[in-house]
């Protein structure tokens, strides 16, 4: 038996090392390489076993969340990850009124005051441009829990994780990101940008009206993307495309339900994309394949039928329990262990 000499057991501090995270924001996946995302996730694999009974490996560590936005799924999930790594959290939920930032105190000040106060910052914020300008004040490592139309690579991160527990390699898988406006669809870019770092083939489907942003469009050319994108599909042709892929993303709307007409609108273009279960049901009986239905969540129940929550074709429900684990290890690597 010819063993190299670095053939000894793993530990999860070596692991998190690799992946270049420690003292590093999280702003786009593809800031990292295909072997860093690998380490990750291997790392969020040793850490799943405590992902509910927890694991001492940030006592002391105290994480800030600022969420400029609504959020139920990646704030709690982030600060639970936290929480189950023995470390404490700082919780502003709505800082345009409760913090100084309500005074007029900048973004950039604001970062760097609460440097003072946590060893790491999860930011959600409805301007990726103001973000940009303002990181430089940051003295500890941010995380981007959602930034304007064009990033939430948490959400990216976790649902690549669920795309690698669920099948165990990416060559050969082909995702479609399906939306009726790609110009705004912030999670479906993250998990596009993540796959296709990780090697799987991307089908986009979206109107020619919403087109995806180029900052993503180049981001997946210097990723060396396999992409195809079909825009303005009819309700039946899209339903027929599901067959050519192992599963689908549905990014969700971020429209509030106090904007009546922005609502309407959003409501009103997505008919074309709505899944059901007798199509799922349709291109399994062609092609055997189950694809697999992903969503960000929150839902709308005009997107797909929620017949399919007890189906083997559900997996939104399913990514949720994964971003607690890979968000230990994200959180455990850029603090450093
Ligand atoms: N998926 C997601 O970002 O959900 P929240 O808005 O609830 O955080």
């Amino acid at each position: 038996m010819a063993l190299p000499k670095s053939f000894s057991p793993f530990t999860i501090k070596e692991k998190l090392e690799a992946t270049g995270l420690k003292g590093r924001n999280f702003e786009f996946m593809t800031d990292y390489s295909k072997e860093q995302l690998q380490s990750l996730f291997e790392a969020g694999e040793m850490i799943e076993p405590y992902w509910r009974s927890g694991l001492d490996l940030m006592k002391q560590k105290v994480l800030a969340t600022l969420f400029f936005q609504p959020s139920t799924r990646t704030r709690f999930s982030t600060e639970v990850a936290m929480i189950r790594l023995g470390g404490s959290v700082l919780s502003e939920s709505n800082p345009t009124t409760s913090s100084s930032t309500a005074k007029g105190e900048s973004l950039s000040d604001y970062l760097r005051t609460v440097s003072n106060y946590a060893d790491v910052i999860a930011l959600r914020h409805p301007d990726d441009k103001e973000v940009f300008a303002s990181l430089k004040g940051a003295r500890v490592p941010v995380i981007s829990g959602g930034w304007g139309n064009v990033t939430h690579p948490t959400q990216g991160l976790l649902d690549v994780y669920t795309v690698y527990r669920a099948l165990g390699r990416f060559e050969g898988i082909k995702v479609m990101i399906a939306s009726s406006d790609l110009s705004r669809a912030r999670s479906g870019h993250s998990f596009a940008l993540g796959l296709a770092a990780m090697g799987a083939e991307l089908v986009y489907v979206g109107s020619s009206e919403n087109a995806i942003p180029s900052a993503i469009t180049e981001k997946l050319k210097a990723a060396n993307a396999k992409v195809t994108v079909y825009n303005d599909l009819s309700h039946e042709a899209f339903l027929d495309s599901l067959s050519e892929v192992d599963a689908c993303y549905l990014p969700g709307c971020s429209v509030p339900k106090d904007d009546p007409a922005a609502r309407a609108a959003f409501l009103d273009k997505i008919k074309p994309f709505y899944i059901t279960l007798e199509a799922l049901e349709k291109v399994r009986r062609k092609t055997g394949k189950v694809v697999g239905i992903m969503h960000s969540l929150p839902r709308n129940d005009v997107e797909f039928d929620y017949a399919i929550d007890d189906s083997d074709f559900q997996l939104y429900f399913r990514q949720m329990a994964f971003s607690v684990p890979i968000r230990m290890a994200l959180i455990a690597g850029m603090v450093g262990v």
